[in-house]
């Protein structure tokens, strides 16, 4: 066969594929195996959500709103902005595919991080643009190479703030401070995904940017219904932006991106804040209970502001990540983001902590990697 593809979309690494659940059980002969190794959230998805999916069911002959009306004005009074400013995607990942359609052709340049979010990259690859890498410097988005990395053919920057895989997070000054130092022709895409885990007090104020608008360059915010909300499931992720941006975003999206269960899902979760908080604080709670089981057992746990975190295993990650894939505890190791000797976990809930925090025990023993005290 001979077929018409070009260069660019050949020389794509297809997004590693997991493996099922039930799977991988079979594969390693475990049963009720848990999953830390997503970011997602292990509380599950609200109930409210989960009800106003199944009313939803019996419509399903029936295209959804194409414009997400009510999603729309719900989630921008959830962030005090006008519909106008919000663009819905199939989870935040459409919303990245929706900005680089929108701004990035062949040549243009797009500035990422390594590590952080792989997807970004994959995108500018789809269209042909030329990805510019920045290494992280200790473990944080090093602005200032980034700044200096900006040409005329830049088009956009995308940080994932906090940062996925590290957990680090930029301040409000540094950001500031960054964002005036660059040309107004390029757009800044602050990934927030994880936001929500992160003090108010501490987050970027993207509203503000978005508003002041003159002199700066465009500032997008990209939010998601995945982690805090627990609905990755569902796929709904949002971006906050200067009406201008959204507008032509929508240029690019299909008419119903976002699909019946999906809008019926989040609007109901933005409805159930109760269960939100109990999320935010049942993983501050179980990230400083996980901090202090690892440093006991002689790993280096790193601080984070996210519902996940990084540990030096003091050894081979990879290694560690298979013999806790045959006690049922199924982690991710950082060994291919250029960190061999660490793992990331997401925080589960307080028996699945436990559980992890177990065969942690009897891995290391086991690697003889680090004796437990
Ligand atoms: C930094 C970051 N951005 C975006 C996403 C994807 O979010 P969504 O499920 O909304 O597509 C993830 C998921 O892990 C992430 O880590």
């Amino acid at each position: 066969m001979q077929l018409p593809v070009s260069q660019h979309i050949a020389a794509i690494v297809p997004y590693p594929p997991g493996k099922p659940m039930d799977e991988l059980e079979r594969e390693y002969g475990v049963t009720n195996a848990i999953k830390l190794a997503s970011n997602e959230n292990p509380w599950g998805p609200s109930p409210k959500a989960v009800a106003a999916i199944g009313r939803m069911l019996t419509d399903l002959h029936r295209y959804p709103d194409g414009s997400s009306y009510y999603l729309t004005q719900a989630v921008a009074k959830w962030i005090g902005s006008a519909p106008e400013e919000i663009v819905l995607g199939n989870g935040s990942n459409e919303v990245i595919e929706f900005l680089v359609k929108a701004f990035v052709g062949t040549g243009d340049r797009v500035i990422t991080s390594h590590p952080s979010f792989l997807m970004y990259q994959k995108f500018v690859q789809v269209r042909g643009g030329d990805n510019v890498v920045i290494d992280l410097k200790e473990m944080r988005h090093d602005l200032a190479a980034i700044a200096a990395a900006v040409t005329e053919r830049t088009r956009l920057i995308f940080i994932d703030n906090p940062n996925n895989p590290t957990g680090t997070l930029i301040g409000r000054e540094e950001f500031d401070r960054f964002l005036r130092s660059l040309p107004q022709s390029v757009i800044v895409v602050v990934d927030e995904a994880y936001v929500d885990f992160v003090d108010p007090a501490e987050r970027i104020d993207i509203l503000g940017y978005i508003r002041e608008c003159y002199g700066i360059p465009a500032v997008v915010s990209l939010r998601t219904f995945s982690k805090a909300f627990g609905l990755a499931g569902l796929r709904v992720g949002f971006g906050v932006m200067h009406r201008e941006v959204a507008a032509l975003l929508h240029r690019v999206r299909q008419p119903f991106n976002i699909n019946l269960p999906a809008q019926a899902g989040a609007l109901a979760a933005l409805d159930d804040l109760e269960h939100y908080q109990r999320t935010l604080t049942g993983t501050a709670d179980g990230r400083a209970w996980l901090n202090a089981a690892v440093a006991k057992l002689g790993c280096t746990p790193y601080p984070s502001y996210t519902n996940f975190f990084l540990i030096d295993v003091k050894g081979d990650a990879t290694k560690l990540y298979e013999a806790m894939l045959y006690k049922g505890v199924i982690v991710r190791s950082m060994k291919a983001y250029g960190y061999p000797n660490f793992i990331r976990i997401t925080v589960g809930t307080a028996a699945e902590n436990e559980r992890f925090a177990g065969a942690l025990a009897e891995c290391l023993q086991d690697l003889g990697y680090v004796s437990a005290a």
